[in-house]
């Protein structure tokens, strides 16, 4: 498949990005990202001199120039992973999320409809559904309750990209999946913040009570689903992608914390996240049914191979903490 990857350089999209280059997935990948932050062309190196990988520094905002991207490349598929990802950014300024999530995606789809695309796959989460009470695991059709400005603006989104298919028969298809993990996750993420944190001896600081329950997914069990909805699922369908493995937050850190070595004194309770899903948990059947998927990491074993990373990338590490990251560290942690 000939593909159009957009927010490539991230955390999922860059494990998809290298994924679909070595497994013989793409013929073709052009990479759209516009370098924010959280993008990161260093995740990307083991496969740059790939002939048939290009990179495109650009906003998916940017009309003319996806337009001249879809007409130039002729992609069979857009796989739509670029979006302003995190929750508490989210809360201290919610207009980069309108911004990429709700119009840039408004704008891929526009370049798509005029185009043509043979298909369309947006990459969205769990977080549409909300705080889910016990005993219920949300499916597909469970109603969406967004909490914070990020989950909104992807709950928004899906419904934009699904009307597109219902109104334009352009061809889209979303998969919504839990909380991810693995190697090269910025470190404002729960687990990629705790490992660095430990590592470094710093607090870790816990929201709340820290009894919040999230399903964790290693990525590329993620990267796998997408693609497998993308080749065996359908158009206007929505799928779930889930790790089956729910704990609550407090236990994850403590896991971190023993096999980093460091004591559980580190954990810090501060003050909760405003608007804090309490759990997530979702059915992920109908995308086993209708692919054959099936995720495939253990928790124990992909966390302890993700630690093993960031002690082993420790340069990585302290480049994307510097300079930026620590005016957002002040901004979200110092008043807690
Ligand atoms: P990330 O924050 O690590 O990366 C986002 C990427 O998008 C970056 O490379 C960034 O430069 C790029 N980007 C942002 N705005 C852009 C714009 N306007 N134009 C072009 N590129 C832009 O994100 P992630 O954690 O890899 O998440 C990828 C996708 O998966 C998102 O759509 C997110 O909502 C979804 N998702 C994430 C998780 C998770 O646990 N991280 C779970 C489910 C779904
Ligand atoms: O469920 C999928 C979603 O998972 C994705 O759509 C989002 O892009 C991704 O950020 C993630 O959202 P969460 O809010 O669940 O992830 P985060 O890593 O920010 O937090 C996980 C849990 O840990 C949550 O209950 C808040 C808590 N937490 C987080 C941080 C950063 C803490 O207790 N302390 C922290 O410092």
């Amino acid at each position: 498949m000939r593909l159009l990857v957009t927010g490539g350089a991230g955390f999922i999209g860059s494990a998809f990005v290298r994924l679909a280059t070595t497994q013989g997935w793409s013929t073709r990948l052009v990479n759209l990202d516009k370098l924010t932050y959280a993008g990161n062309l260093e995740n990307l190196t083991a496969i740059e001199s790939d002939p048939a990988y290009s990179f495109v520094h650009g906003d998916i905002n940017d009309a003319p120039l996806v337009k001249r991207l879809l007409e130039d490349e002729r992609p069979d598929a857009i796989v739509h992973f670029a979006a302003e990802t995190h929750v508490d950014r989210s809360i201290l300024g919610p207009g980069a999320f309108f911004e990429t999530n709700l119009r840039g995606t408004f704008t891929l789809l526009e370049a798509a409809r005029a185009t043509g695309i043979a298909r369309f796959l947006h990459v969205s989460t769990d977080e549409v559904y909300g705080s889910i009470d016990e005993p219920d695991d949300a499916d597909e059709t469970y109603p969406l309750k967004p909490s914070s400005p990020y989950s909104a603006s992807k709950a928004g989104s899906d419904l934009l990209a699904l009307s597109y298919w219902t109104t334009y028969r352009v061809p889209v298809t979303v998969t919504r999946a839990s909380n991810n993990y693995g190697p090269y996750q910025f470190p404002e993420k729960l687990i990629p913040l705790m490992i660095t944190n430990a590592i470094e001896d710093k607090p870790l600081p816990i929201y709340g009570d820290g009894m919040q329950v999230r399903d964790w997914l290693h990525v590329d069990d993620h990267c796998r689903a997408i693609w497998a909805a993308l080749t065996k699922g359908a158009p206007g369908e929505i799928y779930n992608v889930g790790g089956s493995r729910a704990l609550p937050n407090r236990t994850v850190v403590e896991m971190i914390l023993d096999a980093v070595g460091k004591p559980r004194s580190l954990m810090t309770t501060v003050k909760d996240r405003p608007g804090h899903d309490r759990r997530y948990a979702i059915t992920t059947q109908k995308l086993e049914l209708a692919t054959g998927w099936r995720a495939e990491a253990d928790f124990e074993s992909g966390l302890a191979q993700t630690i093993e990373w960031y002690r082993a990338n420790p340069e990585w590490a302290v480049r994307v903490k510097s300079g930026a990251y620590q005016e957002y560290y002040e901004r979200n942690y110092a008043s807690r």
